[in-house]
């Protein structure tokens, strides 16, 4: 099989070995200073980091057009990152995609913070989509298991102050109010013109041509064609692929998924 299978969650076995993945769940260290942006694969990760890289320099965007993302904000279960990791002093941001029950266990008794974006799963799955068939790659299963049970999972954990919940479809309609949210939640204070240069910097079209972030830099042998990390950026382009039989066939899965949650949280079209 290409998949690793881990705990009843299916890894693609280029990015991951098994050893890691145990050894990160029962002996990576967090440290209270650290900060995770933790999501379901394409629901905003890189934007969040890029909101938070620039958060961190005051809207500076040198660090974010000078080191490619996935160094400022090392991927926790990939292979190369966690020795890096591991050796980096200091307060670290971390990424990681992992389902609450793999997670490292030492993240529940630290103070380490957690940024978890959810975005509409029909959206989700039309990006992944044309993201994963532009990869070499591309297995035919989904990395990661269930949207539903990463959601449900990681959502209850909605209630404490070192986790803070975020919406793509949120950021997208008030991204200023979202920068100053993550702020606070970091506790870090900018300057009215500061949040302007996160703002910017952190747009669709400045990521899309920041070579550093839009994921041009990824090698041939992954993605033979390129790959564009900065599709379309919008919100419902759901609805320009599913058909009428497919949308209804997905709310079906949804209500089964969802039921007894508290749907509120859920405020997408
Ligand atoms: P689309 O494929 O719908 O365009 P991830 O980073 O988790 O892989 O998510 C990728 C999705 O986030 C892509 O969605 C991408 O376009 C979108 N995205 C990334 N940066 C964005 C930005 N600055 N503004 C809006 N959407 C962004």
């Amino acid at each position: 099989s290409d998949y690793l299978w881990f705990e009843g969650i299916p890894f693609p076995i280029i990015e991951y070995e098994k050893e890691i993945i145990e050894e990160i769940h029962n002996k990576f260290v967090f440290r209270d200073e650290d900060t995770v942006i933790l999501t379901y694969p394409k629901s905003g990760t890189n934007w969040l980091i890029e909101i938070v890289c620039l958060i961190q320099t005051k809207g500076d965007p040198n660090w974010i057009q000078s080191v490619p993302i996935w160094d400022r904000s090392p991927w926790l279960e990939s292979q190369g990152a966690y020795p890096l990791l591991i050796n980096k002093e200091g307060p670290r941001l971390i990424t990681s995609h992992l389902p609450f029950h793999i997670f490292p266990k030492s993240f529940f008794s630290s103070k380490a913070k957690i940024i978890y974006v959810i975005r509409n799963p029909r959206d989700v799955l039309v990006s992944g989509y044309f993201f994963w068939t532009m990869l070499s790659t591309l297995i035919p299963t989904v990395a990661y298991g269930s949207w539903f049970e990463h959601t449900r999972a990681w959502l209850s954990m909605r209630e404490r102050d070192n986790f803070l919940l975020l919406s793509y479809e949120d950021i997208k309609k008030d991204t200023k109010s979202t920068i100053k949210k993550i702020c606070d939640f970091l506790g870090k204070k900018l300057e009215p013109d500061e949040l302007d240069m996160v703002f910017k910097y952190s747009s669709f079209q400045a990521m899309k041509e920041n070579k550093m972030s839009n994921y041009s830099l990824i090698t041939e042998d992954m993605a033979p064609n390129g790959l564009d990390l900065l599709r379309k950026g919008t919100t419902g382009d759901w609805k320009n692929h599913f058909t009428v039989a497919q949308a209804e066939a997905f709310d079906k899965v949804f209500q089964e998924k969802m039921a007894g949650f508290p749907l509120g949280l859920f405020l997408w079209e």
